[in-house]
């Protein structure tokens, strides 16, 4: 019997049409492949939403997404809509406010080397090798999401006196959003190799201290099973780069997640392999974990292959087509060892023959499908 799925498809701006549709070729012959059928309904977010509806986010679109069986995005913005003026709607605002409307509280993102691509990263391939790191990143607490306020203070006015800009935001999280995210990551890790690294500052926040004691308490009563270690932010900016094998599961807060993420993707090669999964309570987001590359965009050169791991990880934790999944991660490596590579992948011993844009990267994914 063919499984029926009604997915949200949200291309966004810069790369994300064209990523997109190769994300959905692949789907369309994975789905023909392991009996499925999905029904793609298109809507808006970003500065492309922002043109059309003044609004990152417009409504509809949100209607559609909590309709869907599951919500594929691209990326979102661009130097269109960079503005510091904080009145102003960025494409950013929708990405942000989706997240929190569909309460897609856990960001899954998964570190992983393809060995044909152990040259394309700028570590040595002894460091990398064999790198498999899942990131759980807190996604809607923290500072993204706390209060924010520009001032203007006079002269003589606010704390020393001195007249200018005064801006605040405003760092807070409650311990059941910290409770719920390191059960996230302890049950990832009973399913990896049994290791949670929890990230926080905890030699100066208050919310690093709370972060702390709240993911102890959890370990010790549910997962005391699990090795837990604690290590600063700062230093696992450094160890990511020393010793990226020591990690299993990163969990941290959202903003350590989002700059640590980068980094981990790096480590890879290339930010276009990395694909996410944000969950909550009800229907999951999939996104890749690069942005909108607007340099690049509408030239058909862009690295597709996040979008599609995305997808992957859509059949994998939304869907329930695992095996679906693993045929996908199965193809790209295949395309990869046959040395296939986008510009973004590529070394200096890439034939320029083996060099390919965006969508004939999507058809050799789906030719070995
Ligand atoms: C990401 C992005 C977003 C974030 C931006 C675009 C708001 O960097 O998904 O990592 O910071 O979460
Ligand atoms: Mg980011």
């Amino acid at each position: 019997m063919t499984k029926q799925f009604k997915i949200c498809v949200l291309e966004g701006d810069g790369i994300g049409p064209e990523i997109m549709a190769e994300g959905i070729k692949v789907l369309q012959a994975v789905g023909a492949k392991h009996g499925a059928e999905f029904s793609f309904e298109k809507a808006l977010i970003g500065g492309c939403a922002i043109d059309a509806a003044g609004d990152p986010l417009p409504a509809q679109t949100l209607d559609i997404a909590r309709a869907s069986d599951a919500v594929l995005l691209a990326a979102v913005g661009g130097p269109k809509w960079d503005t510091t003026d904080s009145t102003k709607p960025r494409p950013e605002q929708g990405l942000l406010r989706i997240r929190k409307e569909l309460g897609l509280y856990t960001n899954l993102r998964p570190v992983q080397i393809f060995s044909a691509l152990a040259g394309a990263s700028t570590l040595r391939p002894e460091v990398i090798e064999g790198v498999d790191i899942a990131i759980v990143r807190e996604l809607t607490g923290g500072l993204y999401f706390g209060e924010r306020h520009r001032y203007y203070d006079e002269p003589g006015a606010g704390t020393g006196g001195a007249p200018g800009q005064r801006a605040v935001d405003t760092l807070e999280y409650r311990e059941y959003e910290v409770e719920r995210i390191a059960r996230q990551a302890f049950e990832a890790a009973r399913t990896r190799r049994s290791r949670v690294h929890s990230v926080d500052k905890a030699n100066v926040l208050d919310t690093s201290r709370m972060w702390r004691e709240v993911v102890h308490r959890v370990h010790d009563e549910d997962y005391a099973d699990v090795e837990l270690i604690d290590m600063l932010v700062d230093n696992t900016a450094m160890q990511l780069v020393n010793d990226p094998r020591q990690f299993d599961v990163v969990v941290t807060e959202n903003m350590f997640g989002d700059i640590l993420s980068d980094e981990a993707a790096q480590i890879t090669g290339s930010l276009g392999m990395l694909a996410s999964a944000s969950m909550g309570d009800g229907v999951s987001l999939f996104e890749p974990s690069h942005g909108s590359a607007p340099d690049i965009a509408g030239r058909g050169i862009a690295n597709p292959l996040a979008q599609i791991l995305s997808c992957g990880m859509m059949l994998q934790y939304a869907l329930g087509m695992p095996q679906a999944a693993a045929d996908i991660t199965r193809a790209i490596t295949e395309v990869l060892d046959e040395g296939w590579r986008t510009g973004d992948i590529k070394d200096a011993s890439t034939p320029a023959d083996k060099i390919v844009g965006t969508a004939a990267m999507g058809d050799l994914v789906v030719g070995h499908l």
